[in-house]
């Protein structure tokens, strides 16, 4: 076994690090439930075919007048609340979200304001389903070197904008809400212990929202509007889904020194089911310490894994000292991983 030893300048400079991990949870979800059996109303389906292929039996859709930031803004508040600080102790806000409200401003400038953030740097950050993880892993390089001292993380998404709901291939599997993490100092082997971050854009077509950006600006496609939706080739992105899952989470386990075996609680992107098994079992994690709560929101992007963290919290389920991995995956490609010691 190979040793490599350690510099005096890198042992120093891994002294000056402050670790970093979760001081508050918080989550929004719309009140509006619509159930399988609503779907079979508005498109071609059944709700046993949603079920047996997704796991998917309800999500929940925003009203009309609600915006990822106002999803956003409300956990957001709850994560603050939780972590016991005011807005003005947050020095950085990152939105990760695939449906900001506008353009420009960024959603982060527009919960900044109305969060009364007001020391706070504020940006958006868009990796489609796997921004929530990325955006972990960037506020834990803010506050490890001391950049900064809280950094709130929102993930928040209102696919509905998004979807074509007369393509019932994507309709029935997405869903609105938002979460939150304050990301802050925490004890010396606890917190944000690794992350694995990977992209392949050459899959980039499997899983796209053609219009609205640069190439084809919303306004000029308006009446096309399947091509403003999120359209996807389910299959090959499933197959994705299920090896990215596992490959990033081994990966940062490798890098935080931990195995599977002591993995506590699992908590993927939940997007369906039966992908959530196929990893949890290409990992070695047994079901009874994986998270799952896609049955009651369907797949809500960047919202999907504080969600599951604010529930599995709930449950009692994230006690100190905890080993917790949360992937994300999804459009790019895109994955990222983390491994969390729960403090
Ligand atoms: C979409 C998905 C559930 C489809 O499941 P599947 O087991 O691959 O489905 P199959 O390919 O076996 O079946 C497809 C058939 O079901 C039909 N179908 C698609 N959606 C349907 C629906 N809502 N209701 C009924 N039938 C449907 C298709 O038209 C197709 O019919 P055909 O064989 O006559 O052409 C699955 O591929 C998937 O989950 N992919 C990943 C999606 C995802 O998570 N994306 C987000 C990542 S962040």
């Amino acid at each position: 076994m190979e040793f490599v030893s350690e510099t005096p300048g890198q042992t120093a400079s891994k002294q000056l690090q402050q670790p970093a991990g979760i001081l508050g949870i918080g989550h929004a979800a719309p009140t509006r439930v619509v159930t399988n059996e609503q779907m079979e109303q508005l498109v071609e389906t059944s709700a046993e075919w949603i079920e047996s292929r997704t796991g998917i039996r309800e999500r929940r859709l925003a009203d009309e007048n609600v915006c990822s930031s106002d999803l956003g803004l409300e956990a957001a508040r709850q994560a603050l609340s939780d972590a016991r600080l005011r807005p003005d102790e947050i020095d950085l806000i990152i939105v990760a979200t695939l449906t900001p409200d506008m353009l420009m401003p960024a959603t982060a400038c527009i919960i900044q304001e109305k969060l009364g953030a007001r020391k706070a740097g504020a940006f958006d950050l868009a990796v489609a389903c796997s921004g929530f993880v990325y955006a972990l892993a960037v506020a834990d390089q803010f506050v490890r070197t001391r950049a900064v001292r809280n950094v709130l993380v929102v993930g928040a998404d209102t696919l509905s904008r998004v979807t074509n709901f007369q393509d019932r291939s994507t309709c029935v599997l997405f869903g609105d809400g938002a979460g939150a993490v304050v990301i802050g100092p925490v004890e010396e082997g606890s917190g944000i212990l690794s992350f694995e971050l990977g992209s392949d854009g050459s899959g980039g077509d499997l899983l796209i929202i053609p219009a609205g950006g640069g190439k084809k600006p919303g306004s000029v496609y308006e009446l096309t509007r399947p091509e403003c939706c999120i359209q996807m080739e389910g299959k090959p992105v499933y197959r994705f889904a299920v090896s990215a899952i596992g490959e990033a989470a081994v990966k940062a386990l490798e890098k935080s020194g931990l195995t599977a075996d002591e993995v506590t609680v699992f908590i993927p992107h939940q997007a369906n089911l039966r992908i959530i098994e196929g990893a949890a079992k290409r990992l070695g994690v047994p079901m009874e310490r994986v998270f799952v709560n896609v049955d009651r929101y369907g797949n809500t992007s960047n919202a999907s894994i504080p969600i599951a963290l604010w529930e599995a919290r709930q449950e009692g389920r994230l006690k100190k000292g905890d080993v917790v991995v949360v992937v994300g995956f999804g459009g790019g490609l895109a994955w990222a991983a983390a491994v969390l010691r729960w403090s």
